[in-house]
């Protein structure tokens, strides 16, 4: 059936079909489909269950950021049975981003390049519709958060934008994710640097007193350059000074600047122009930065994996790598809704394979 509805979507523009696809959605969810959808998606296994900084996660599955940026399908996540959903990028200022087209797909590749350019409704308003869906969210709900994309906004003013935002979105989070790595900036700079991410730190985890004092923040990391990479300086710095300051998980990885692994020719590459990659090219690489990530905090704090999951078997190497959960994106859109259910049935049949009792038991368990 997706196969029908994908080769529709897919001869339209990228940013199009979302739009199209988001507001069947947002259809669903108003009227009673969003039941009859609930009953073709569902799977539920007590294996598949975790607690996580003390939130219950029915299942590891979760959607990744930039797909529901202003947290406008809040309620439809659960129907399609995510475990939970992370919203966002939102920013302390609305921003339109950039010019279209701006999300192009690379089907040959099974990948995405995108340059939204952190397109969102801004903070003020997102928080306020949060507030409005409290009674409405079924599974927990991250929020992520990304520097105003203009590029006015730097050095301390950047810091400061942070803080407005995470002081308006982390009441109504059970998880905050600070995307540190988004390349789309103009001013090519991220608060991966020591110094930058030393104080935005700061100055988030300070607010974060007065604001929500339990919620979990977390750094979402670019991805390395290849899977084999064994020293990695910026990671290095994120654990030390992360963990230093009290941040409470990691997600590897955002999508990538360069266009490692493709095999899409380089005239239609360059007719593209520049954007972060994403999809299958990105599996091994996130993958990897999971495992890096894992040694070097010996199991810390919890891993979120993403990247190029489109299977069972891909969420799994992420676990065993040392994630406790995953999410994903642009599997989504080039495997369709039943994705999520796939993925918690084949782990369930992964986990017997292998004589695990529960997802917590595989986390890491990866042999050299
Ligand atoms: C993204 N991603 C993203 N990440 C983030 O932290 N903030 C954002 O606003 C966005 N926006 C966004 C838009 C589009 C069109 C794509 C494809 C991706 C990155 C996403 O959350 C994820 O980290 C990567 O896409 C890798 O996962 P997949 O897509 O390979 O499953």
């Amino acid at each position: 059936m997706y196969d029908l509805v994908r080769s529709t979507l897919f001869n339209i523009d990228a940013e199009r079909a979302h739009r199209l696809a988001t507001a069947a959605a947002r259809a669903a969810q108003m009227t009673r489909v969003n039941r009859l959808l609930e009953g073709t998606f569902e799977f539920d296994d007590i294996r598949l269950d975790q607690s996580i900084w003390g939130i219950d996660f029915a299942n590891p599955v979760g959607l990744a950021a930039g797909f529901d940026k202003n947290a406008a399908l809040v309620p439809f996540w659960a129907t399609l049975g995510f475990g939970y959903a992370e919203v966002g990028s939102v920013s302390a200022q609305p921003s339109r981003g950039n010019p279209r087209p701006r999300a192009f797909r690379l089907p040959t590749d099974e990948a995405l390049i995108n340059r939204m350019g952190l397109n969102n409704k801004g903070a003020h308003k997102i928080s306020r519709r949060l507030r409005r869906l409290k009674d409405r969210r079924r599974i927990p709900i991250g929020v992520n958060l990304a520097k105003t994309h203009d590029p006015g906004v730097m050095g301390d003013a950047a810091v400061e934008d942070f803080r407005a935002s995470f002081e308006l979105m982390a009441p109504h989070a059970d998880y905050v994710a600070l995307n540190i790595s988004c390349p789309n900036t103009r001013e090519g700079k991220t608060f991966e640097e020591p110094d930058a991410l030393a104080s935005l730190l700061d100055a988030v985890m300070h607010q974060r007193e007065d604001s929500a004092p339990e919620v979990p923040v977390l750094l979402k990391l670019s991805p390395p350059l290849s899977d084999r990479i064994v020293f990695d300086s910026a990671v290095e710095a994120a654990v030390e000074i992360g963990l230093d300051r009290g941040i409470e998980g990691f997600i590897a990885s955002n999508t990538a600047s360069d266009r490692e692994g493709l095999s899409a020719d380089d005239e239609y590459l360059d007719a593209i122009g520049a954007g972060g990659l994403s999809g299958r090219p990105l599996e091994a690489r996130s993958t990897h930065l999971v495992r890096y990530l894992y040694r070097l905090t010996g199991g810390a704090v919890p891993i979120i994996g993403v990247g190029g999951v489109f299977s069972a078997e891909d969420a799994y190497r992420k676990i065993c790598a040392g994630a406790s959960l995953v999410q994903v994106y642009t599997g989504l859109v080039y495997r369709g809704p039943g994705l999520v259910r796939d993925i918690k049935r084949g782990l369930v049949d992964l986990l017997e394979r292998d004589g695990f009792g529960s997802i917590e038991e595989a986390v890491g368990t990866e042999r050299d």
